[in-house]
């Protein structure tokens, strides 16, 4: 449990850890290539760590100094048979991504994780896997994990994906690598691309056109060496606390700038942010800057539409900073935060009402009427690591003391976010 309290002006430099969607992929690509990947600015948190895990289950080894990750790939076809269950932990990413790459093997596994695992729905990617010859199933009939697969050859499929999910599609295109032709996916609306990204990085032949992206089979794939950006969706804490705090100052350093991530600055200027980006640099496919924040008076938006998949894990934050803007603000198109670590449509009204917000839940969003004071309360993260960093968030703005319940969950995504917020309002305060 922690406790915090309104937070004067937030002054300094910091720097995030890497980006967890592109840690997770650095492993797995690492893992079913030749040679070595050499991983810097790996994110070590809980999450990525069960990637780790379980790639070495299947044979691979994988060295972690804490600074950096050397993952000696077996090959696509060289993975080993895992003598026990596959434990993904909390994290979707791992169950979904693996589940691609574990359906075209030549061997049998099954695949879990914990509590809130094994409520997600994974019938996205058992339907299109199905689809393309693998032999995957719920053990409990229920459209979740635990998923057993038994390897098959596959075929190549156009797949029109009913959600913008980069799970869904990156489980897919990694299957399509062991399939017997080309495979595409079509989303209703772009999702975040590092896979398609760092397939192309490590020798796969991809094609992007919009929200259609396809793979060819492949024979090889070569290690590579991997600088991991800050993840956005941890600087997206420091952004918004940045700017509702009066008098704040930050810059945070190397962070990723990707455009299928970057919602959440388009919508922190369309809600009237001052946000700079200096020593940009889009030499490498996945493109950083520094982003220098600083306070500023927020007004009110709409955020809907194609700007959802690329913002989808920054709203619990967004609708936050949405308290300290003039006017209204409404989330709209949404739903699929419902089917997150938790469902965070109730998880984020819940704990602003808590908190004395004008806010509402929709079937598909929030309202959140902004300029209303929030005041300390208890907040009940539902062990999702999201919930319990955006409303520390909200708590350096709320009067009075607001106690995180069970805020270890941080250590999913952001393992000394704590720490480093603690720290920085000891050094803003000298
Ligand atoms: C992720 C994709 C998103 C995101 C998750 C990480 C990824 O999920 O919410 O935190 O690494 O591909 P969906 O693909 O289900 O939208």
């Amino acid at each position: 449990m922690i406790r915090l309290q309104k937070a004067k002006a937030l002054k300094g430099e910091l720097t995030v850890p890497g980006d967890k969607s592109i840690s997770h992929r650095s492993v797995m690509f690492g893992a079913i290539a030749s040679g070595v990947t050499e991983i810097t600015g790996f994110l070590q948190g809980a999450d990525c760590l069960s990637t780790i895990r379980c790639f070495s289950q299947m044979g691979v080894p994988v060295e972690n100094d804490g600074s950096r990750v050397l993952v000696r790939g077996r090959g696509l076809r060289g993975l080993l048979p895992p003598a026990q269950v596959l434990d993904c932990g909390n994290s979707g990413t791992t169950v979904r991504l693996l589940s691609g790459i574990l359906s075209g093997q030549s061997f049998s596994s099954v695949l879990t994780g914990d509590a809130s695992i094994q409520k997600r729905p994974m019938n996205r990617i058992i339907r299109p896997l199905s689809q393309m010859g693998a032999d995957i199933s719920s053990v409990s009939g229920n459209g979740c994990a635990p998923l057993a697969i038994h390897g098959q050859p596959l075929r190549g499929i156009h797949y029109q994906s009913p959600v913008a999910s980069a799970q869904v599609k990156s489980a897919i295109l990694l299957a399509g690598l062991y399939a017997d032709g080309k495979t595409t996916v079509t989303e209703p609306a772009l999702s975040r691309n590092h896979t398609e990204l760092m397939l192309q990085y490590f020798g796969a032949r991809t094609e992007s056109c919009g929200a259609t992206v396809s793979v060819e089979p492949a024979q090889e794939l070569y290690g590579q060496k991997i600088s991991v950006p800050g993840d956005i969706s941890s600087a997206a804490y420091f952004i918004a606390a940045g700017l509702m705090i009066p008098g704040s100052e930050l810059l945070i350093r190397n962070v990723g700038i990707n455009p299928t991530r970057d919602g959440i600055l388009r919508v922190c200027r369309m809600m009237g942010a001052d946000i700079t980006l200096l020593n940009e640099n889009h030499e490498n496919a996945e493109p950083t800057a520094d982003l220098l924040v600083r306070s500023s008076s927020l007004k009110g938006t709409v955020i809907e539409g194609e700007l959802i998949p690329t913002l989808i894990d920054e709203l619990p934050v967004i609708a936050v900073m949405a308290c300290a803007a003039e006017g209204t603000t409404i989330i709209r198109d949404a739903a699929e935060l419902k089917v997150k670590e938790s469902n965070r449509i109730q998880a984020v009204a819940e704990n602003l009402a808590a908190m004395g917000a004008d806010a509402a839940e929709t079937e598909d969003g929030l309202i959140i009427r902004g300029g209303k004071p929030l005041h300390g309360a208890s907040i009940a993260c539902r062990a999702d690591h999201r919930i319990a960093m955006s409303f520390a968030v909200a708590a350096l703005w709320a009067d009075g003391e607001t106690v995180i319940e069970d805020s270890s969950c941080v250590n999913i995504s952001y393992p000394g976010f704590f720490r480093q917020l603690e720290q920085l309002e000891w050094s803003s305060f000298l």
